[in-house]
């Protein structure tokens, strides 16, 4: 066969592959609002980027029939590509294959692009849209699902990993992503299920819809499975772009610097946004865009425990993380969800060589015989936990309140922040001046002629003894009372000096954190 001849019959078996599971299914998908597995990625990656391979895998399977079928490419995609100019290795499943459901050389398609993700040290990108394990593989599919998350383990903190769930996912197409850094979830077409309804129905007879099971919505704000939500698929894919504008691309690199750009005071003024009132609440994440460059926060699950705020910005063209309690929500106190979300958080950003920013303002952890009986021992030392173990620059402003745990968890300086600044308008203490002058003035308030006068008066007297950052920083816990205004400054310096921060922890195979 001439050259010519060869390189047509290459053209037509590539045609016949790249139509995946063929025209009727391809609409089927496009008629749910969803792109097909190849259009996604070439959205996701810049233009001209991508390169696939093992396009023409064959599947393994045998039984039920399978050996007679063709499943194109095995009902995944994978190649190469670049994002903002960098390299990743990247996989889309293709529901319009066999439901992208899972067998041997689909796994091995994956694992596969992922021990390149890893020789290479760039982020792997999976995007997923299938049913789990295919079924008629047996064994074979759930020896798939092994290895993925034997790989996904080992990747944690080494290379970052972001899973997309674009169509209903099951099972192992759901724990993989539970595995991996950041799950990015689109409104009406991601569903995540460890099993769908259908099972819930014959094993408990219970009805549910896909979507108030697992729907995007659910992931986003109830289970906290999701880190990212967005409208479309689109928006989704611009999301990830910015967040890999925001990341390292592995553990020994450090994000990219990016020009330096000062906040819109205009739109976000410190003065204008910070209440005289102590007990009114603000916004905090208007606090952070006072400070940061563009006034750009870039928040990660902002519709899971809303009383902490997590996020990446950039101070003068560095990226750093953002912590930070949320006066607006449950007065910004810790809990079982708040802790998951920050500890996680803080863990990420250490590993990844992202400083960390804490800005402080809550009356302490959420009592409560519901938090109590969900964890909030084991879930708040999470937080304790994480600030501990993390090396990276510790920046903390404190800026009202630090009461009780609630002061010692968010990044102090006993849980070695390398700088703690404090506003005037701090107050730390082990409790709230009310709180406190009713345990330790009981008497007095008690036996006096006008128990209420009497308490006013301790109140006051406590207030003006301890509501304030001046003992702390009489013992050097803070190490500086700054302005408002001179925030940004401070944390700029502070983040540039401790560039090159060195922090030894002791020898370990690794540690046991809470869990
Ligand atoms: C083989 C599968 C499949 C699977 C879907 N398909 N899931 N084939 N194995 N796991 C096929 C369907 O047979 C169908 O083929 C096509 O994909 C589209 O599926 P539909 O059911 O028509 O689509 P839809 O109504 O949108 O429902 C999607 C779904 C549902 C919710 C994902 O298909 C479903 O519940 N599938 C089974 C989910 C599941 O229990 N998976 C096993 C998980 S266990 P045709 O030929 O008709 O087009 C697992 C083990 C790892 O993953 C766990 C590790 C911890």
């Amino acid at each position: 066969m001439s050259l010519t001849k060869k390189t047509s019959d290459l053209k037509k078996r590539m045609r016949d592959a790249l139509m995946g599971g063929g025209q009727v299914a391809i609409e089927k998908q496009k008629a749910t609002g969803k792109m097909t597995a190849r259009e996604r990625i070439i959205a996701l990656v810049d233009p001209k980027s991508f390169h696939e391979y093992d396009l023409f895998v064959e599947h393994a399977g045998k039984d039920f029939n399978m050996g007679d079928k063709y499943l194109p490419g095995d009902g995944v995609i994978t190649g190469t590509g670049t994002i903002n100019g960098y390299p990743v290795c990247i996989y889309a499943q293709d529901f319009t294959v066999a439901g992208g459901s899972l067998g041997y050389m689909h796994a091995k398609k994956i694992t596969k692009i992922m021990d390149h993700a890893m020789k290479l040290k760039v982020p792997i990108i999976g995007i997923n849209d299938s049913g789990g394990a295919r079924i008629q593989e047996g064994v074979n599919s759930l020896a798939g699902y092994g290895e993925i998350f034997y790989r996904n383990t080992q990747a944690s903190g080494v290379i970052p990993q972001i899973s997309v769930i674009l169509g209903p996912c099951a099972g192992g197409a759901v724990y993989s992503p539970a595995l991996t850094d950041f799950v990015f979830v689109v409104d009406k077409i991601s569903k995540m299920f460890i099993t769908g309804p259908e099972v819930i129905k014959t094993v408990l007879g219970e009805e549910i819809s896909m979507e108030e099971l697992g729907g995007a919505r659910v992931q986003s704000e109830i289970t906290g499975n999701a880190h990212f939500f967005a409208e479309s698929e689109q928006e989704c894919f611009d999301q990830i772009k910015t967040l890999c504008s925001f990341i390292p691309w592995n553990n020994i690199k450090k994000a990219e610097a990016f020009p330096k750009k000062p906040p819109r005071s205009r739109s976000y003024n410190i003065d204008k946004i910070f209440p005289t009132n102590p007990r009114q609440p603000y916004d905090v994440k208007d606090i952070i865009r006072s400070i940061v460059d563009d006034s750009e926060f870039f928040e990660v699950q902002s519709m899971f425990a809303a009383n902490i705020v997590i996020g990446f910005a950039r101070l003068n063209g560095h990226t750093a993380g953002f912590v930070a309690n949320q006066p607006l929500v449950l007065a910004g106190v810790l809990d079982v969800d708040s802790s998951d979300k920050a500890a996680r958080f803080i863990r990420y950003c250490d590993a990844f060589n992202i400083p960390l920013v804490t800005l402080v303002d809550l009356p302490g952890y959420l009592p409560g015989v519901d938090q109590e009986h969900a964890g909030v021992i084991r879930h708040g030392a999470k937080v304790l936990y994480a600030y501990s173990e993390a090396t990276v620059p510790k920046m903390t402003v404190i800026l009202r309140k630090a009461y009780g745990g609630g002061y010692i968890a968010m990044c102090s300086s006993h849980l070695k922040a390398d700088f703690v600044f404090a506003w005037p308008t701090a107050e730390i203490a082990v409790m709230g001046p009310e709180g406190a002058a009713n345990i330790i003035f009981r008497n007095e308030i008690k036996n006096a002629e006008n128990p209420e006068e009497m308490r006013k008066l301790k109140i006051k007297e406590y207030k003006e003894k301890f509501a304030n950052p001046y003992v702390a920083a009489a013992y050097g816990y803070v190490d500086a009372v700054v302005e408002p205004a001179e925030t940004r400054n401070m944390l700029i310096h502070a983040l540039e000096i401790s560039a090159e921060k060195i922090e030894v922890r002791p020898n370990k195979k690794h540690g046991i954190p809470p869990f």
